[in-house]
């Protein structure tokens, strides 16, 4: 499965050291994308990037943390100086940390700002100035959250950052469509990854979305007619509230 008319696409996952980013980046390789693979953790995404060749597919690792915006600027700068494009961002780094709110600490709370909001806010930035000024008709797909969505018991913290970044997602397609620039959001329930065992205990495991089904809709959004949009793709546990 391909994306779109040119074989080699540029991709930038952020998160994909782990998780749903590392799904997103396999699935994205394995449609013959360029995948630059962006988190902290720079030995987890050497891993990632090597089970990416493994099978044939193409990965680079920029470790950045995406509340840094000197970070995410050289990020970007660097992915343009070696490939001249960008043509899918993926934001998707996120924390998430369960507390009922007297117990919500500020360092937690800007912590969850930060990263879930601040950190797509910049990358977004930096690669819209990048696909503006090349003139590139490019896709931006924001990992959001059904806690994006909808409030949860303990998860204001991380429900506030979501339904930020759901709104700056509103606005940058707004921003976005006079210039070509398609952007969707996806926002998930419960997947199985370190981050649910943390913030959900209470889940039974083979009730969770895998994150390669969560991938798989990041690339139905970007393997469709560029005639029409999908705006947002909402996925939840089949035995969770309907929202
Ligand atoms: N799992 C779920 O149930 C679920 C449901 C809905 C939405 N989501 C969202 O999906 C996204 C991925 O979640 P996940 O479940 O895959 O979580 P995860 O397994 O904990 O992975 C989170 C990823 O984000 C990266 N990250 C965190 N802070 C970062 C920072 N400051 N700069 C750069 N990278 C950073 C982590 O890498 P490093 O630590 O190496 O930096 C890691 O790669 C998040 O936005 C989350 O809110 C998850």
């Amino acid at each position: 499965m391909e994306i779109g008319e040119t074989k080699e696409k540029v991709a930038i996952v952020t998160g994909a050291s782990r998780g749903i980013g590392a799904a997103i980046a396999k699935k994205l390789a394995e449609a013959k994308a360029w995948v630059v693979l962006v988190a902290r953790d720079r030995a987890r995404l050497q891993l990632v990037a090597a089970s990416i060749q493994k099978n044939g597919g193409k990965a680079w690792c920029l470790p950045a943390d995406v509340i840094e915006e000197k970070q995410v600027r050289e990020m970007v700068q660097s992915v343009v100086k070696r490939f001249g494009r960008i043509d899918i961002l993926v934001n998707n780094a996120g924390v998430g940390y369960a507390a009922a709110i007297p117990e919500t600490t500020v360092q937690d709370w800007d912590l969850m700002m930060n990263t879930n909001a601040r950190g797509a806010f910049l990358c977004s930035r930096e690669v819209l100035k990048v696909m503006k000024d090349k003139k590139i008709a490019g896709s931006i797909i924001n990992i959001a959250s059904l806690a994006g969505k909808k409030g949860y018991r303990h998860q204001a913290a991380y429900c506030a950052s979501k339904f930020a970044l759901v709104g700056f997602t509103k606005v940058l397609a707004i921003e976005g469509q006079p210039l070509g620039i398609r952007v969707h959001l996806v926002c998930p329930g419960g997947v199985n990854t370190e981050f649910i065992k943390r913030i959900r205990p209470d889940i039974p495991p083979e009730t969770l979305i895998q994150p390669e089904e969560v991938a798989q809709a990041v690339m139905f959004l970007l393997q469709q007619p560029t005639r029409i949009a999908t705006d947002e793709i909402l996925i939840r546990r089949f035995s969770s509230e309907i929202i």
